[in-house]
């Protein structure tokens, strides 16, 4: 017995049960299927359970899987004698029979597992010494290119099994940048962003790293680990935009045609083209090899360059690196022909025109492509309608199309007009132009005015802009409807402000003189007009204009009676609000442009603070000014002419008061519910703001404050909180139950300083919940005598008090102004 507790002991430290029936105890029971789970490599000669036999039943017997390490003792005691080793065998599967004393089985045999746990009892290792590898440049960071393999007997799904690999060393490593990274689950080696960019087999073709692995998910101290080296060849991207690709336009060869290709470093990508610009159609494919066709003919005159994208994708539809931008260039073939500016081209000739003079230029126009030999074009003559008087009349410039006279001038009564038919022809076209040239009259005829004199014209300087003033006409001999029978008018004197204007008639050459501007008798009440009628064209030598072609007439201006005017819409000025009565403060001036008289007054005078000199506009105050009621004052004035129709003119007055200091301080509201509560515990407090009527500063008012009155300093304090507020506090706790009416001079500290003394009541009283019971002072009930002779004898002291103050400060204050406007009385308190 003793030995078999000190095995039941052991048990404790290396069983692991996991179906537990004993009832009888975890480590003792009868037959029954079991499960047990015992660590790998533990001490041999381990009990494992104590199988309890019924009779009939004497002896136990062990099979199956048990490698000679587990026996079963006749009294059913299971153990082993060898420790275990879960790499060999993980689960080892036993039967345990019970037999009787004849050695027939009477119970089970019954299945009893044995799992061996694992305990980190190997160290990974790298399948391979050395893994060799490459990458091409600018491969995608972050996608394996090759894989590290370890592997680790423990088991996987322990912390024993679990591997993590690392890359320790990079060589050689430029600026302490690793260019590989490695998938610490997986091994699988990648580039880094910087390895992506920056790997050129130029500089360096070739890397080796040194990569471990751990097992204990790396974070143990006592975890195995193994190292490897790998080599790393870096290639040539060959992933990379073709050069740009030309393609003849209006191919007639059968399409689609290979036009260029792309490759990604391996195969088995998926390739394709994405569009740069929206275009109408995409006349460009790709196949899966990687090659680029153009799918049907192109025209350059429609678009002449193409770029687009090629995209290589793995299976995923995810793309292997960046897209490559494709160029086509369009080229261009002779496969328009010249075309004609228009279906008739005209020129003019004049009748008297030189030999060799230039008529004008045909130039036609080719689509193809600009300073090539296809769009080079030739001009020819081919044909010249009438023949009249000979052929060959004109000639054409080969390359420019600049037409010439050829042989001699031109007669109109002859031939008015000539047909030429013009061949244009670039390379491989031809293209025939009409071409008309008109003959016409030369301009030796001047224009001749009707009259030379159109006699006298009375207008209202009012006249309305636009109107038709009067009708010229002149004619001219020369040819009609050309430039030189076309006739200008102009205003060659008496109009140097240009308040006239001519417009002619192209019909009939009539001539309508308008007024442009308006018309000022004021100014210019005469103007002795000459007109002047002109051609467009120059004349002919030895031809000018003459009297013939001048004319007049006088203009008269008449007075309109017009309204005066004022020099300004707006007058402004600007005086202090404390100016005495009588005062200047402005003036304004009109003027009437008949130059009658004027006589000024005021309108919407509403305060009747101002008055106007009817003569010379001068304005002054006759009432006080006051900044507080009216900051900017505004009037109108009104100029009226004197005598003629008594026409009148507004304008505005505008009276800006600045600011004096004459007002002073008050306080902001009339203060009704500051209250202490009787009978007071402790001195208090009370806060009061003050305001003041004149413009303050932008920084706000800065008021001082003090007490009224120096008898007042035993019982109250006045101090400044900041420019508008202050505190009253009571000195000590002896106050009667009644208001007080507290005296405070407040300053403005203006210049000048104005003062302001006002009364501040403050209540003692008996209080319910901070507010008055009821103001003691109009406490209802009788007196008792006592009470009244106190009041009586108090009263007289008052009075006594007041009259001797009021003595004092009127001594005091004698040939003083005082300013002070308080209204409370001042009143001493009573102590007993
Ligand atoms: C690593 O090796 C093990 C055992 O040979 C294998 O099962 C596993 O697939 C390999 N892993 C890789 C990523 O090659
Ligand atoms: C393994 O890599 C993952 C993701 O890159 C990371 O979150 C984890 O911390 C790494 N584990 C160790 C042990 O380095
Ligand atoms: C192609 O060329 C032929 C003459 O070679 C021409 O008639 C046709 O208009 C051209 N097509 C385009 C689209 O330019
Ligand atoms: C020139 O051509 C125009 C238009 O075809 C025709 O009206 C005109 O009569 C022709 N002039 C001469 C002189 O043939
Ligand atoms: C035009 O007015 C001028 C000057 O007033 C006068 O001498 C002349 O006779 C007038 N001519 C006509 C046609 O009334
Ligand atoms: C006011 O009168 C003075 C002289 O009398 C003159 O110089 C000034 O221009 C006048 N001001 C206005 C606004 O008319
Ligand atoms: C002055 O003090 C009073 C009371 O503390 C406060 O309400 C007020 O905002 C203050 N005014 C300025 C301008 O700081």
């Amino acid at each position: 017995m003793m030995v078999q507790a000190q095995l039941h002991c052991l048990c404790v430290f290396i069983l692991y049960l996991t179906t537990g029936y004993g009832q009888e105890g975890k480590f003792s029971g009868p037959l029954k299927p079991m499960t047990f789970s015992i660590f790998e490599g533990q001490e041999p000669s381990q009990v494992i359970f104590q199988f309890k036999a019924n009779p009939p039943a004497v002896t136990f017997k062990l099979t199956g899987e048990t490698d000679g390490i587990f026996q079963i003792q006749q009294d059913g005691l299971l153990y082993h004698n060898r420790a275990l080793d879960r790499e060999t065998r993980a689960v080892h599967k036993l039967q345990v029979s019970a037999l009787d004393a004849y050695g027939a089985t009477v119970e089970g045999p019954v299945p009893i597992t044995i799992e061996v746990k694992d305990i980190n009892d190997n160290r990974p290792t790298f399948l391979q010494s050395k893994y060799e590898g490459s990458v091409r440049q600018n491969s995608r960071p972050g996608k394996p290119f090759m894989y590290v393999n370890a592997t680790d007997l423990d088991d996987p799904a322990t912390p024993n099994g679990q591997l993590i690999y690392e890359i320790v060393i990079q060589l050689p490593k430029i600026n302490n940048v690793m260019y590989f990274q490695i998938n610490n689950k997986t091994g699988g080696i990648s580039l880094t962003p910087e390895g992506s960019r920056e790997l050129d087999p130029i500089k360096n073709p070739s890397y080796s790293l040194v990569v471990s692995v751990k097992d204990m998910g790396g974070q143990n101290e006592n975890s195995f680990s193994d190292s490897t080296s790998v080599d790393i060849m870096v290639k040539e991207n060959i992933w990379k935009a073709p050069e740009s690709v030309e393609i003849v336009e209006n191919s007639t060869a059968p399409h689609p045609i290979k036009i260029t290709q792309v490759r990604w470093n391996e195969p088995g990508a998926q390739y394709s083209l994405v569009e740069k610009e929206k275009l109408p159609r995409f006349p460009f494919s790709i196949d899966q090899e990687g090659d680029i066709y153009v799918t049907q003919p192109l025209d350059r005159e429609e678009k002449d360059s193409y770029v687009f994208y090629a995209v290589a994708k793995d299976e995923f539809g995810k793309p292997l690196a960046f897209p490559l931008n494709i160029h086509v260039k369009v080229k261009d073939i002779n496969d328009n022909p010249p075309m004609c500016p228009s279906t008739m081209t005209t020129f003019e000739v004049q009748e008297n025109e030189r030999i060799g003079s230039n008529i004008g230029t045909l130039t036609a126009h080719d689509m193809d492509e600009a300073d090539t030999l296809n769009s080079v074009l030739e001009y020819r003559i081919v044909d010249q309608t009438p023949k009249s008087p000979i052929e060959g009349l004109f000639l054409v410039q080969t390359y420019t199309g600049v037409f010439q006279l050829a042989v001699q001038s031109l007669k109109k009564q002859d031939t008015p007009q000539y047909n030429l038919t013009v061949e244009v022809s670039d390379k491989d076209f031809k293209t025939f132009c009409h071409v008309q040239i008109n003959v016409i009259d030369i301009n030796d005829q001047i224009p001749i005015f009707e009259k030379s004199d159109y006699g006298n014209i009375t207008l209202a300087e009012d006249t309305a802009v636009g109107s038709i003033i009067l009708t010229i006409q002149a004619t001219d001999a020369d040819e009609p409807f050309t430039g030189s029978s076309k006739i200008l008018y102009r205003i060659r004197q008496g109009d140097s402000e240009g308040r006239l204007e001519i417009d002619t008639d192209p019909q009939t050459n009539t001539g309508y003189v308008k007024i442009k501007k308006p018309l000022d008798f004021e100014t210019a009440a005469i103007h002795n007009i000459v007109l002047q009628a002109e051609n467009p064209e120059p004349l002919v030598p030895g031809v000018e204009y003459n009297s013939n072609s001048f004319a007049t007439f006088n203009l008269f201006v008449t007075d309109v009676n017009e309204a005066p005017q004022f020099s300004q819409r707006i007058f402004q000025a600007k005086v202090s609000e404390d100016v005495a009565i009588g005062t200047k403060v402005g003036n304004v001036t009109a003027m009437d442009p008949e130059g009658l008289d004027i006589s000024y007054s005021l309108r919407g005078d509403t305060r009747g603070w101002l008055k106007i000199d009817p003569v010379t506009g001068e304005i002054f105050s006759v009432a006080p000014l006051d900044r507080e009621v009216e900051s900017l004052y505004r009037v109108q004035v009104v100029a009226t002419e004197v005598g003629g129709s008594s026409l009148s003119a507004i304008a505005s007055f505008h009276l800006t008061l600045t600011d004096v200091n004459d007002n002073p301080p008050r306080l902001v509201k009339e203060y009704t519910g500051l209250l202490f509560c009787h009978p007071l515990r402790e001195p208090g407090s009370v806060i009061f703001e003050a305001t003041d009527d004149d413009q303050q500063s932008l920084r706000g008012p800065h008021f001082t404050f003090s007490l009224g009155s120096e008898s007042l300093q035993n019982d109250w304090e006045v101090s400044k909180i900041n420019g508008t507020h202050a505190r009253l506090s009571t000195k000590h706790t002896g106050f009667e139950k009644r208001v007080y009416n507290v005296p405070i001079r407040i300053n403005d500290g203006g210049r000048p300083p104005l003062e302001g003394t006002v009364s501040l009541p403050v209540t003692f009283c008996t209080c319910v919940e901070r507010s008055c019971l009821q103001p003691t002072d109009h406490q209802p009930g009788m007196p008792t005598v006592g009470m009244a002779v106190g009041i009586l004898l108090t009263t007289f002291l008052v009075i006594g008090i007041i009259l001797a103050v009021v003595f004092i400060r009127m001594k005091k204050n004698k040939g003083r102004d005082n300013v002070e406007n308080a209204q409370a009385s001042e009143v001493k308190p009573l102590r007993n």
